[in-house]
């Protein structure tokens, strides 16, 4: 028997960063999708071929999470590991990992891939709830990067637009199909440098670093009114109000500032999405500047018109 789970990336709307330092963020996944097929093995190994990065490892059960090369892949093993044992199931695991999420620009690829490869695993023995796999995905992406918020993996087991903070995540109730521009700087970043960096900020600015969290509560706070009443205008402004944030907190750099400039000419609003230092910007469109932002952008970037995934996690066989 296989079992087929797959989930999606995400882009994050507001709150980046400031949401590690307990401040609320707003997610939304996009229609792009990891999916993990797994299949128990009669020989006592892990097997793991992934599309993503492009690796593929052959292990025995006893391997160390430690020894595992390229490292990106240590979250998988350590599901398999940990699922396999949970169910008291002595046979092997082969789990293969397909993707169209861009791996590397902050779209979610790491947590959707955690997602997957979890439900996945489990949903051999009979499915864990959302609540159990999130769990789990979490703790393996922090095998990674032991300061991650939990933030990218909730919104890809629920699926459509959340708030996460660390007291949990709360869905909005709204269907707006919002239009989002993704446009790649091409700059190669690393989340955990970036929030080191962050980190480092706020230690040597504590007392502005409190007040910018309350300037980007209030944002968000705005956000919810805007999303609730499906102002796009609103939502755009607080999207570079937010970007004013990121830019003091010095995440942007100079292509992501060009291509901002950019989509912010004929859209509602633009920003960095995920951790900065690189990686993607979004811009937020409608049919009535949907293809002149898009065509602006290509001039200069890799970009493409991704819509909010209502699903979630999900299952075939
Ligand atoms: C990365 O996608 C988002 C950050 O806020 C880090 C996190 O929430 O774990 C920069």
């Amino acid at each position: 028997m296989k079992s087929v789970a797959s989930a999606p990336g995400k882009v994050i709307l507001f709150g980046e960063h400031f949401v590690v330092h307990g401040v609320k963020a707003i997610l939304c996944t996009i229609d792009k999708r990891i999916t993990a097929t797994s299949q128990l093995l009669d020989e006592r190994k892990i097997r793991i071929k992934s599309r993503l990065g492009n690796a593929e490892l052959n292990l025995d059960m006893s391997s160390n999470l430690d020894s595992i090369s390229p490292k990106f892949m240590r979250p998988f093993l350590h599901i398999a590991k940990e699922t396999l044992r949970e169910f008291n199931e002595n046979r092997g695991v082969e789990i293969i990992l397909e993707s169209d999420i861009p791996a590397g620009i902050g779209l979610g690829s790491s947590s959707a891939a955690c997602v997957a490869t979890t439900a996945s695993v489990a949903g051999l023995f009979g499915r864990k709830s959302k609540e159990d796999i999130l769990k789990r995905a979490i703790e393996s992406e922090r095998i990674i990067f032991e300061d991650v918020s939990g933030a990218d993996s909730s919104v890809s087991v629920f699926g459509g637009l959340i708030t996460y903070s660390k007291d949990g995540i709360e869905k909005i109730d709204s269907k707006n199909d919002l239009s989002l521009i993704i446009a790649n700087s091409n700059q190669i970043h690393s989340t955990r440098e970036v929030v080191l960096k962050v980190k480092e900020f706020k230690n040597k600015n504590e007392k502005l670093f409190a007040e910018m969290c309350e300037q980007e509560n209030a944002i968000i706070k705005n956000v919810l009114s805007a999303i609730k009443e499906d102002n796009l205008t609103s939502l755009g402004f607080l999207m570079s109000k937010n970007q004013e944030m990121l830019e003091k907190i010095n995440v942007s750099t100079d292509r992501l500032d060009l291509l901002i400039r950019e989509a912010s000419k004929t859209s509602y609003g633009a920003k960095i999405t995920g951790a900065g230092g690189g990686g993607c910007i979004i811009s937020l469109v409608d049919e009535s500047n949907a293809a002149t932002t898009l065509e602006n952008l290509r001039k200069i970037s890799d970009c493409f018109i991704s819509k909010i995934d209502f699903e979630g996690l999900s299952y075939s066989q």
